[in-house]
């Protein structure tokens, strides 16, 4: 921890910290942690109040096609099962396998989220405990869980996701199972845009120079991180779990809810969304 934090992002007319520029450059593990940490602290109050009603305060959507888990069943039966929850913004999710019965844990790098984490845990009478980590460095014993998870949570974050991944197995216990929504990579190629029309390659799948908003002095405020189907499998097979399934889901019929770049219409025709099922060795 520095001993004086940095001073709170400014924020744009949308809420949203604000940045002075945009960069395609390497990130380490300790630069990408500290923007993203100060990001989702200044980003929390805006996110929620754009995103917060489709997630709702109780209940677990994997990712913006409308996929849930009350339908997906990915994790299995929860009852009565140990299970970590890692990115868990604002903790529907976790709140959600609370009320399915599961011993939930959830856990966010960012302060930010986690006191909107708190305040959703006292308004909807649903209590998880919250932790403050990092993904990478989790503050838990081995195989203390039978399940962890994350939407979006974390793993698209950090720069080295294989010994982010090597953190969740460790704290499985053996048998346990991972499951993850991420940013499908195919996503990375194309403009930043819900239009279909928009669909056109302005960069190369295969670069993986992280996404990188600056202030004006060049410092990282927001840290994306890219990696190829292959490189996901790589780090998943790499961190010792055994990789179950790569689930891709469409867009739900009727949804019409869009979330930056996802929407009906990109929906109909490209994947956002990729789900990784893995499960720790017995
Ligand atoms: C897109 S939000 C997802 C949260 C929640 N599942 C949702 O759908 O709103 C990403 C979350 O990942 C968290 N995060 C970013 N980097 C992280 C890291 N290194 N370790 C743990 N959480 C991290 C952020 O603070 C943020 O709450």
């Amino acid at each position: 921890m520095p001993p004086h934090p940095p001073p709170p992002l400014p924020l744009g007319p949308d809420g949203y910290p604000a940045p002075g520029g945009v960069a395609r450059r390497t990130t380490g593990t300790a630069e990408s942690r500290r923007a993203n940490r100060r990001w989702w602290d200044a980003a929390a109050p805006a996110y929620l109040a754009e995103h917060g009603p489709d997630l709702g305060d109780v209940d677990f959507l994997w990712c913006p096609e409308g996929l849930r888990e009350s339908e997906a069943h990915l994790l299995g039966d929860v009852r009565g099962r140990r299970v970590l929850e890692v990115g868990c913004g604002s903790a529907p999710c976790a709140r959600w396998l609370h009320r399915a019965g599961a011993e939930v844990v959830a856990l966010d790098l960012s302060a930010g989220m986690l006191a909107r984490a708190a305040g959703l845990n006292r308004s909807t009478g649903v209590p998880v405990p919250l932790v403050q980590a990092d993904v990478g460095a989790l503050p838990v014993a081995d195989a203390a869980f039978d399940l962890a998870c994350s939407a979006f949570g974390g793993l698209p974050f950090v720069a080295d996701v294989r010994a982010a991944l090597a953190e969740v197995a460790r704290v499985l216990r053996p048998g346990g199972r991972f499951v993850a929504s991420v940013n499908h990579p195919f996503r990375w190629p194309f403009p930043d845009s819900p239009d279909p029309r928009d669909l056109r390659v302005e960069s190369s799948y295969f670069d993986r120079r992280p996404y990188v908003e600056t202030d004006d002095e060049g410092t990282a405020v927001y840290v994306e991180h890219h990696r190829t189907v292959g490189d996901w499998v790589r780090a998943v097979v790499g961190a010792g779990l055994v990789l179950e399934d790569l689930v891709e889901p469409e867009w739900t019929p009727g949804r019409t809810q869009e979330w930056g770049q996802w929407s009906p219409g990109r929906g109909a025709l490209v994947p956002g969304t990729l789900v990784l099922v893995a499960g720790r060795r017995t």
